[in-house]
């Protein structure tokens, strides 16, 4: 292995600077050159691809987002797509492709080495931890961390004004963010879509054993895959009679500098990912599972499940004053 290029696609994450850093300064400690490819594939497709060394990491492990761009590429979607990206790899001379991201990133990974043959190791990115092959997913504990900060500046204004507010976290899919966000911040009631809503059981006598405890604010966290958190707020106006006030923190969970964690793990699986593609492997994802850094095939871990974390399901039901079943 000569090349390699190193990719971020899909949505962004803290730490995904941190992980390209990581397999441009592996690649180099091991005599192995790395490409930039900007704009995830759509830049494979195209070309936008630019040297990496020393100096263009360099301090780039604290920066928030990233530095190649991202993007959800249709075009790479298609035979005809992937062909034109083989063709960018066969002229710059690309051995292998290293592609930060999501499922969709390791099924576009997985369908160029299928189809071109090119040798690709996906790292997983994305604030959601919704990747079934991996404990844990580069930016969630950034993200969990941002929107914990926003959470508890809200909290103090509703104690003040003994409100209740609604707040709804990023997770299209998937509650794992709002799930340790609301056990991390002491919330009333957390809304996930891993499980089936009964109003009354899960928010309304919530809010009431908090307020029957003394209690006059309440916080209610809402995962974005569960549906509008205006209609959530709607619901506890007529059920209770409170007032919420509704703040969906949306992208900002995306942003910021990335935690020690973030940066340990993108460090960790960016060393791990150029060692598979030097060890001429391939179609190979990294992962951390059961406190080991290790790796899957990525048909494998694709076909793979995760549910939710259901002992913190347990313990934030039994602290939330859900009845036990
Ligand atoms: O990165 C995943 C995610 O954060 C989802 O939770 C969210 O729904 C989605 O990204 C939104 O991304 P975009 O606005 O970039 O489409």
């Amino acid at each position: 292995v000569k090349r390699i290029g190193v990719l971020t696609s899909g949505g962004d994450a803290p730490g995904m600077n941190a992980a390209i850093r990581s397999v441009v300064r592996t690649a180099m400690h091991m005599g192995i050159e790395c490409l930039g490819v900007r704009r995830g594939f759509n830049g494979l497709i195209t070309g936008d691809i630019i040297p990496m060394d020393f100096v263009q990491t360099s301090g780039l492990i604290a920066h928030g987002g990233t530095t190649l761009f991202t993007a959800r590429s249709e075009e790479f979607r298609t035979e005809e797509g992937r062909r034109k990206a083989a063709a960018t790899c066969k002229l710059f001379g690309l051995d292998g492709i290293v592609g930060i991201g999501g499922d969709g990133t390791y099924r576009g990974l997985m369908e160029f080495c299928n189809q071109e043959g090119v040798a690709v190791v996906g790292m997983p990115g994305t604030i959601d931890n919704d990747i079934a092959c991996t404990d844990y997913t580069i930016g969630y504990d950034t993200a969990c961390n941002t929107a914990l900060d926003s959470i508890d500046k809200l909290k103090d204004t509703m104690q003040s004004h003994e409100r209740c507010s609604v707040v709804e976290v990023m997770g299209r899919h998937a509650g794992h963010l709002a799930l340790y966000v609301g056990m991390a911040c002491g919330a009333t009631a957390v809304l996930i879509p891993e499980k089936e809503i009964d109003f009354e059981r899960d928010v309304v006598e919530p809010i009431r054993a908090a307020r029957l405890g003394g209690r006059t604010h309440f916080m209610v966290i809402v995962a974005e895959g569960v549906g509008s958190s205006y209609d959530v707020a709607a619901k506890i106006r007529d059920a209770t009679g409170l007032d919420p006030r509704v703040t969906v923190l949306g992208h900002v969970q995306r942003g910021g500098s990335p935690s020690a964690r973030d940066r340990m793990v993108a460090t960790y699986m960016g060393y791990n990912a150029v060692h598979l593609l030097a060890q001429g492997k391939s179609n190979r994802v990294v992962a951390y599972k059961d406190g080991e850094y290790v790796d899957f095939d990525i048909n494998e871990a694709l076909a793979m499940r995760k549910g939710i974390d259901e002992n913190a399901y347990r313990v934030l039901r039994a602290l939330t004053g859900v009845a036990a079943e």
